[in-house]
């Protein structure tokens, strides 16, 4: 089906931000830890960057399962920001995971990060292009590259059954979103051109589940 954008890129609005925050991605965001810890065996020792955190449920995983990583993590949504900042200072990680309010593109984040990592980003951007080209700018050489958003379902059916499949009992702006997403998100297609503009063919991307794409590897 033909890709409609999603209505606003930021996920600003107190009920919809809450609703995202106490839904439960617990399945898809350790499923990103997992692919994490395939592109990276070991521990990791170094910073990352988190661009589109969200609540920041995905910085709080990274933290506990790396220790001895420390994590910059990005949203332009104030409201998104204030309840991340609630999870992180409830679990005292005040000092590992930093927020910052940046909306994207931007040319205030410096190239300092071991890694560079994003979920569920891709999808909400004017023009995809920004999140690859904001990668290329945080990450240094050899810096480690994590994706992970969905992908468009071949038709509008096929979105309407993954809502009922994965959000029957969301609450009504969880679902309107899900919903929106999925016909906002790319193909495989569409992401491997968007790599391929960008020259990151060091990047490799698969199809990691009925609905999520992933893209990962390490910059030259
Ligand atoms: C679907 S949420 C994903 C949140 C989180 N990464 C997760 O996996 O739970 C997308 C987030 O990206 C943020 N966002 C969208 N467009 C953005 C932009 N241009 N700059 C910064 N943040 C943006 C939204 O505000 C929202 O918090």
């Amino acid at each position: 089906m033909k890709r409609t954008p999603e209505p606003q890129e930021l996920m600003d609005e107190a009920d919809q931000a809450r609703a995202y925050a106490e839904a439960d991605f617990s399945a898809a965001n350790e499923q990103f830890l997992d692919l994490f810890a395939q592109a990276h065996p070991g521990n990791f020792k170094g910073r990352m960057l988190d661009l589109g955190c969200g609540p920041a449920d995905i910085p709080l995983r990274l933290a506990r399962r790396y220790p001895d990583a420390r994590i910059d993590a990005v949203d332009g949504a104030p409201a998104m920001l204030e309840l991340a900042q609630q999870a992180i200072s409830a679990e005292n990680l005040d000092s590992r995971i930093q927020l910052h309010c940046q909306y994207l593109p931007t040319s205030s984040l410096p190239r300092l990060y071991d890694a560079v990592v994003s979920n569920s980003l891709l999808h909400h951007l004017n023009d995809p292009l920004d999140l690859w080209r904001s990668i290329t700018s945080c990450a240094l050489p050899g810096g480690l590259v994590l994706v992970m958003d969905l992908l468009r379902p071949e038709t509008p059916e096929q979105a309407d059954t993954l809502v009922a499949e994965y959000a029957a009992d969301a609450p009504e702006v969880l679902r309107r979103d899900f919903h929106a997403s999925l016909h906002a998100a790319y193909t495989l297609n569409e992401v491997r051109e968007q790599l391929r503009a960008c020259g990151l063919h060091t990047l490799k991307i698969a199809q990691v589940s009925d609905r999520h794409l992933a893209v990962t590897g390490t910059l030259p």
